[in-house]
């Protein structure tokens, strides 16, 4: 040990959040305890209630959140969530010089540049590695190891509580039985609209987008797509079509402008996007010089998330920096052209395929596919049209003017169709 490292103290760290991934960071701080780290206070709502006696006996339980951030730590962990009040905390965190780690996805897409300039001023760090995907490496794997390259496309899953549920009704599994289960075991956000509505997903992709493709854009410029209009006809069209159907997150820098988007996707079997199961995240990152990389591991949980929280600790404690990455703002100012699925639900009467043509024929839309299965009845008819690569926006258009027809049951899902 050289004489430097033994001089300096250890980092004392408050773990603001003791749920599900604020234990599992404290049981990896205790034990493995790792060189240089040393868990003082833990702050949390009622905090009595959460209390165990496996964590060392000087911890200080603490439900004063003042008195935390005004106490000697050096480090805050926070693991709450949420724009306010975990915002406020964090910026008086770094304003006082202490260096933040977290895990808040949605604090970092709307505020992440501004924070880490407040860091930066006083001398602090703000760490996120756990913000996106869970305990896959995926932010120091852009700050590091690919910040040589310039990615021009991120794809992926990046929501474990979506891919759970369509991975689960993948194999005949209920809707709501998978997300109760799903917020039973702790992977799912408090409010399930963010994880099944797509604004979480949105989030980390935001913060991808910053950081592998240096653009820097409001996610409230990206119109999710709930997974909740999928229906377990889709699987079965889907896997007719050679397809499974995931939650895929996908950005792309085209001609200089930016495209997002977040919702249900058809994703081929053929595609390694497509063995991601249950709560595992997959990213998958097109590098100008590089080529592809893939991500792949568990995006949500205690323990996995822990780990990111934990590595990040780590790092703080050694002394490594993150690699400063600019970004520019950017508006989400173009459509990626892909292929996408139609699903309808119809009264059957003759023409109906006949008025869909139509609609598409006049915004130029090539139709590739109709599918439809035998056997179901007429007064609820299923069936599917998938059309070759285009605008959304044009798509929209022809879908707008399905829909003031009398035929239809229910709004036609539209679904992009990944490229295998
Ligand atoms: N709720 C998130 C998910 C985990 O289901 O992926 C935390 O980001």
């Amino acid at each position: 040990m050289n004489a430097e490292k033994s001089t300096r103290h250890s980092l004392r760290i408050a773990l603001f959040g003791f749920g599900t991934v604020g234990q599992s960071v404290a049981r990896i701080l205790t034990e493995l305890r790792p060189e240089g780290l040393e868990l003082t206070q833990i702050f949390n709502r009622n905090v009595a209630r959460k209390k165990v006696d496996w964590v060392g006996a000087d911890v200080v339980w603490s439900e004063d959140a003042d008195a935390v951030l005004n106490s000697g730590v050096d480090v805050v962990v926070e693991l709450m969530g949420g724009l306010e009040p975990a915002g406020g905390w964090i910026e008086r965190a770094l304003k006082s010089g202490k260096s933040v780690v977290t895990a808040n996805k949605k604090l970092i897409a709307y505020r992440g540049v501004e924070l880490e300039k407040m860091a930066a001023e006083k001398g602090g760090h703000i760490k996120y590695g756990a913000a996106v995907a869970g305990g896959i490496p995926v932010i120091p794997g852009l700050e590091q190891g690919l910040a040589g390259d310039q990615v021009n496309r991120i794809e992926g899953i990046l929501n474990g509580t979506c891919n759970f549920i369509l991975s689960e009704m993948e194999q005949g599994a209920d809707f709501n039985a998978v997300l109760a289960e799903a917020q039973k075991r702790g992977y799912a956000e408090a409010d399930p609209t963010e994880d099944v509505g797509g604004f979480d997903a949105r989030a980390k992709l935001a913060i991808l987008m910053r950081l592998a493709m240096r653009v820097h854009v409001n996610p409230d410029e990206i119109s999710p797509r709930p997974i909740t209009a999928v229906a377990p006809i889709d699987f079965s069209y889907a896997r007719d079509l050679g397809c499974t159907i995931r939650q895929i997150s996908r950005a792309e820098c085209v001609g200089g402008h930016v495209a997002a988007s977040v919702g249900p996707s058809l994703v081929p079997l053929t595609s390694p996007i497509a063995w991601s199961r249950a709560m595992m995240n997959m990213v998958m990152l097109s590098g100008r010089f590089g080529g592809d990389v893939i991500f792949s591991g568990h995006g949500a949980g205690g323990s996995p998330t822990a780990v990111a929280v934990v590595s990040d600790l780590i790092a703080l404690a050694s002394g490594s920096r993150r690699v400063e990455i600019a970004s520019e703002r950017a508006a989400i100012g173009t459509e990626s052209e892909v292929a996408h699925y139609i699903r309808f639900r119809v009264k059957d009467r003759p023409g109906i395929v006949a008025d869909i043509a139509g609609a598409l024929a006049k915004e130029k839309i090539n139709i590739n596919a109709i599918v439809q299965k035998p056997g179901c009845p007429s007064d609820d008819l299923p069936f599917v049209v998938t059309v070759e690569p285009c605008k959304a926006s044009a798509l929209k258009r022809a879908l707008d003017a399905i829909k003031q027809c009398d035929y239809l049951v229910e709004e036609p899902l539209d679904m992009q169709i990944l490229s295998a």
